[in-house]
């Protein structure tokens, strides 16, 4: 479906730099977020997870062997998962040189640090909580994080702010306790149960593969827990095709490791 066959009204989506701008700079790393800063992106997503002594960490995997040097650092450390590593000993990998040379000595920012560097952009932040089951608390944990930076104040919530996850309890745990804040939920329920989802999740978030435009219509169908439309954010596209086909299917968020193409694609509103 071309882009000029988008539903009559429909807004431009919103483009969401997905772990950063992650094409051009490792993910879910401070250079990422500078990279679609620079790119004039402002949603940026990221990954969060705990380390061991429980301090939140911006990363997708729950193992740093692929994204970072703990091979070599903590040669006897395997598996490697985040959760057995303290945050000072995360803080002295590299996270950026598996990328390329351009990004050695990149780190794996804590939370904190990445809101930091966000706020210094005025960026926007869709973070997702990652893997909860291995994390117990790690939702109100999140929100005491988000609230001692300021990201829960008035003009974060009201525009800046969406915590997401695959997981229903978790997007269920952070609407109950903060119900002002957005939440979405990743994943492509059926339609039968989209009432449901509809009790605590301002967003139904799917990837990109799973929809149609029908799917998306009927989502946007449901008012969320704040009485508006739900809302669909689709993942993950990175083609100039793929953004014009989801854009014509209605969507409202486009998460993209290459947001200047997906952005460039887009039809002016
Ligand atoms: O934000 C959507 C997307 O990040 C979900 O998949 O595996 O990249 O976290 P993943
Ligand atoms: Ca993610």
């Amino acid at each position: 479906l071309p882009a000029s066959q988008a539903r009559a009204g429909a807004e431009r989506p919103t483009v969401i730099a997905h772990r950063g701008a992650s094409t051009y700079a490792p993910e879910n790393t401070l250079a990422a977020v500078d990279k679609a800063a620079e790119l004039g992106i402002s949603w940026v997503e990221n990954d969060v997870q705990r380390t061991r002594d429980g301090e939140l960490v911006v990363l997708h995997d729950d193992n740093l062997k692929r994204t970072t040097d703990v091979e070599e650092v903590f040669p006897g450390r395997a598996p490697w998962k985040v959760k057995d590593f303290t945050a000072d000993e995360i803080a002295l990998l590299d996270a950026g040189s598996w990328f390329g040379p351009a990004y050695a000595g990149a780190r794996v920012p804590t939370l904190e640090q990445f809101m930091d560097r966000l706020e210094l952009h005025h960026q926007k932040l869709l973070l997702e909580i990652k893997n909860p089951d291995l994390y117990p608390g790690i939702e109100e944990q999140t929100l005491k994080a988000l609230a001692n930076e300021g990201w829960l104040d008035t003009d974060h919530l009201a525009s800046r702010l969406i915590v997401q996850s695959f997981s229903p309890d978790s997007v269920r745990t952070v609407h109950e306790l903060k119900p002002t804040v957005k939440t979405g939920f990743l994943g492509t329920p059926p339609t039968s149960e989209l009432a449901d989802y509809a009790d605590f999740a301002d967003q139904i978030n799917p990837s990109h593969s799973s929809i149609s435009s029908d799917y998306v219509a009927t989502v946007q169908e449901f008012d969320g827990p704040h009485g508006r439309p739900l809302e669909v954010f689709t993942w993950t596209v990175n083609d100039a095709d793929t953004a014009r086909l989801v854009a014509g299917y209605g969507v409202d968020g486009i998460i993209t490791n290459s947001p200047d193409v997906v952005r460039d694609a887009l039809p002016e509103e």
